[in-house]
Parts: structure tokens; C-alpha cells; sequence
């Protein structure tokens, strides 16, 4: 083993065993008596973990955004709707959906490599395609796809087996099931969408179809770390529904995590919820990261093209140092990065996706004490880059490494000591006088994407 390798072990070996105690006790499989646990318990695993790994992914993977020569904006796990596809014209997909380099040990080492301590799969996207065996629909992987194994069961296996935190993405909004197809489905994009019309029948679909298809979820799978609601803009789902699937879910597994798209309290992209009372433990920013720091709770979720879903031809891809930086820039200002990948029809995650990741576990690797745990700055945001923090310790994550030498810290920082995270752990020298505090630093950045300095502070 290298030492980078080494290290990476050492840093999740640490995490592992700060969330098995908790998950030992909640583990209703082995022990059959589930702990309640308070909320700040129950959230631990999650404050803790930062950094988790998105998978869209299902039947629209195979189009790829693309159908009758036609390519779909924004999303391509919306191409059903954005295309204008018909029920029975989308059908054909899931029924030839054969994934068959679906490989869960692959996407759970590379999530893993990648320094992510949870896994968010969309058990079902609004095109309403399941992939667990849903007892409810023989619209599922299962019963109308030739592939014929349970992707949902394979893997939360491998989390668990892996120690990763196993989450699922959940639609309430169904563009398949005939009680739930209402404003959104069909014709989103051509007009002829009714914004006024409902459907009568919502309230059926929510009772027969949507909580019983939640509540396999809970019991079949495991302790389930995170039920990720999306979908719940139609208008036929009430705040109502969305506090009762909240205390439903908690009856089931009571230390689950729910985001706040549970209910309809979320205020757009910006994700967190507006006033009110509202159900969900967690905001849900969407491509957005907030100007400062916020105290509740919060996850920024990031695609790393412009798709969700698989989509060949957006190549526009974000850097590894954005994506760094934006890690960086969201636990400074208290939040969850949650970056995603959208796996081929074949199971296949795009290679773009994998080097990404890699480099950003190279990154953690050598930095994870500084993001793993660690809380919003208590400083104002500097210029250079960003502060995280921690009991006694300030990191300062450098994104534009000063030529001069000198890195200018807030003045209200009172330095004991600092060293260079990464590497050597040589002492850095540290001046405070009138004018500031500042480190003298190396002439070069000992890190390409951002160099970290741990500052021990009174
Ligand atoms: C949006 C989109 C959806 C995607 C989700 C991720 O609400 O409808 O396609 O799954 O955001 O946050």
C-alpha cells in the first residue's frame, strides 16, 4: 500500500468506526430493538460524512437525452416528458433495460476511492421506472425489464459490506402511474400542460402506491441512511401528505434522515425551506451553494456536467479544482456535498466522471481531517480561499497560493500554531502584530488544487 492509500484507509477505518457504534445499535436486523436516537444523534453520521455520491440512473439512461433525432435540454432523466414521448413510445425502454456491466462493487470502491461516506441512487425518477422489486408494480426491474436483479438490493449490500451510508432519491412525482399524472405529464414544454388541473385521484396513488412502495424500501433493505424526496412541486401533493410520509418513514426506521423535499416547504433552487412548519431534517440547495454559512442543516447537490441523468453530449464538465473548491466552499459554509454521476444504460459510469473522482480522492487523501467533521468558519471568507473548522483547530484551505509568501489570516485568529496539513508537518512561522496575522508560507503551492494549513488556535 502507498502511503496516500494508507491514509485514505486509516481516514475511513476512523469514520467507519465513529458511525458502526451508532449503527449497531439502530441495526433492526441484527438486534431487532431499534435505539431511538435524539436528533443531533441521529444526524451525526451525516454532519460528519460532508462528502456523499448521487446516482441518477434508470431506464432514461439508456436514451441518453437523445430520441428521434432529437436532443433534450437541461436533464436527460427528463427526456420522457422534454421529448414528448408517449406512455407506451417511453415503455419500450425499460422493457430492453439490460444493464449488464452493472457492477455495485465497482460504483461503491469508486464512490469510496473518491473519499464519499454515502450513496443517494434514485430508486425511482419521475419517469416512475423502479429499480428495487416492487410488490406493488410489476413496473419495476424485475418484473418488466430483462435484467432481472434487484439493483437496489445489490447495492445496499455493498455499502453495508463497504461501510458506506446507503441512501435512495425517491420521485413522488410519476409520469407512469394514472393517478399521479397531472401538471407536469404530458406535454411539460409544448403548452399544452394545464397548470390548473389536478388529479382527483392523487390521493389514491399517495395511499396504495406511494407510501407502500416507501415502506418496502425501509424494510427489505436495510437501515436506509437517507430518504432523498424529490418531485413534491405538483400541485396534487399537500403538506398534509408530506408531514405524514415524514412520520411515516420514522415509524418504520426511526433514525432515518429525510430531506426537506418531503413536504412543501423548500423555497426553489435555493433549497432551504421557507417559513413555515415544514417536515424534512435537511435544506436541499440544487446546483446553488448559499452566499454565507447557514446554521440549519443543509446539502448542496451538483452535477458534474449539466445532466443528471447520462447525457453524451453535454462534455461540459467541471474541473476536478471546482469541484475541490466547491467541497471546500460548501463545508465552510456548514454544508453536505452531494456530486453526482450518471451511469450509462449499461451500467457503465462515464470516464469523465471516474478521473474526477479519483483526483478528488487523491485530494481527501491527504486532507480529510480538514473536511470530514469539520464546521463552518467563524471568519469572514478571505480572499485566497476558505476557512473550515473544528474544535481548537481552524483549516485554511488555500485555492490562490500568495507569491509574496506571506498568507494574510483575520485578524481575530489567535494563532498557537501552523503547519502545512498535507505532508511534511513542519512548523510554519507565524507573525502577529498590528497589522494582521500572517504565515510565511512556502514559495510554491505544495498543492495544485488547494494547499491546507491547520492552524491550532486558542
Ligand atoms: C430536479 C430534477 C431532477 C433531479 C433533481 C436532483 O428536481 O427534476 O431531474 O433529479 O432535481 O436534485
Amino acid at each position: 500500500m502507498n502511503k496516500l492509500v494508507q491514509i485514505v484507509a486509516a481516514c475511513m477505518l476512523l469514520f467507519n468506526i465513529s458511525c458502526s457504534t451508532k449503527a449497531k445499535k439502530s441495526d433492526n436486523e441484527e438486534t431487532k430493538a431499534v435505539v431511538k436516537l435524539s436528533d443531533d444523534e441521529r444526524m451525526e453520521w451525516w454532519r460528519e460524512a460532508r462528502f456523499g455520491m448521487f446516482i441518477h440512473w434508470g431506464a432514461y439512461s439508456m436514451l441518453g437525452g437523445e430520441y428521434n433525432d432529437s436532443i433534450c435540454w437541461g436533464g436527460a432523466e427528463w427526456v420522457m416528458d422534454k421529448l414528448d414521448m408517449t406512455i407506451e413510445e417511453y415503455e419500450k425502454f425499460p422493457q430492453t433495460f439490460n444493464p449488464v456491466k452493472f457492477d455495485a462493487k465497482a460504483w461503491v470502491s469508486l464512490a469510496k476511492n473518491a473519499g464519499m461516506n454515502y450513496i443517494v441512487l434514485t430508486s425511482k425518477h419521475h419517469d416512475g421506472f423502479c429499480l428495487w422489486d416492487s410488490k406493488v408494480t410489476t413496473y419495476d426491474i424485475m418484473d418488466t425489464s430483462p435484467f432481472k436483479r434487484d439493483i437496489v438490493k445489490e447495492l445496499a449490500e455493498e455499502c453495508k459490506k463497504e461501510g458506506i451510508k446507503f441512501c435512495l432519491y425517491h420521485s413522488i412525482t410519476d409520469w407512469h402511474h394514472p393517478q399521479a399524472q397531472s401538471i407536469f405529464y404530458p406535454h411539460y414544454n409544448v403548452g399544452q400542460k394545464d397548470q390548473t388541473k389536478s388529479n382527483p385521484e392523487f390521493p389514491e396513488y399517495f395511499k396504495n402506491y406511494l407510501k407502500p412502495q416507501v415502506e418496502e424500501l425501509l424494510t427489505n433493505y436495510g437501515d436506509i441512511g437517507v430518504v432523498w424526496f424529490d418531485g413534491e412541486w405538483i400541485s396534487d401533493y399537500t403538506t398534509e401528505m408530506g408531514k405524514e410520509m415524514y412520520d411515516f418513514i420514522r415509524s418504520i426506521q426511526p433514525n432515518t434522515i429525510v430531506n426537506n423535499r418531503v413536504d412543501k416547504g423548500r423555497n426553489g433552487m435555493a433549497g432551504m425551506n421557507k417559513e413555515g412548519n415544514f417536515a424534512g431534517d435537511f435544506g436541499t440547495p440544487e446546483k446553488e451553494v448559499p452566499a454565507t454559512g447557514i446554521a440549519e442543516d443543509w446539502e448542496a447537490c451538483f452535477t458534474m456536467n449539466g445532466s443528471w441523468g447520462y447525457k453524451p453530449s453535454d462534455t461540459n464538465w467541471k474541473s476536478t479544482e471546482y469541484l475541490i473548491h466547491s467541497l471546500v466552499d460548501i463545508v465552510s459554509k456548514g454544508g453536505n456535498f452531494l456530486l453526482n454521476v450518471g451511469p450509462d444504460g449499461l451500467g457503465v459510469i462515464p470516464e469523465e466522471s471516474v478521473v474526477r473522482l479519483n483526483e478528488i480522492g487523491d485530494w481527501i487523501g491527504q486532507n480529510a481531517e480538514s473536511i470530514y467533521g469539520a464546521k463552518a468558519s467563524p471568519f469572514e471568507r478571505p480572499e485566497w480561499g476558505r476557512y473550515t473548522s473544528k474544535a481548537g483547530v481552524v483549516y485554511a484551505h488555500v485555492f490562490d497560493w500568495p507569491k509574496d509568501g506571506n498568507l494574510v489570516l483575520d485578524a481575530n485568529v489567535k494563532v498557537k500554531s501552523a503547519t502545512l496539513l498535507a505532508g511534511a508537518s513542519q512548523e510554519l512561522v507565524v507573525n502577529s502584530d498590528a497589522n494582521g496575522v500572517t504565515v510565511q508560507i512556502p514559495g510554491e503551492a505544495p498543492n495544485k488544487f488547494a494547499s491546507v494549513i491547520k492552524l491550532v488556535v486558542e
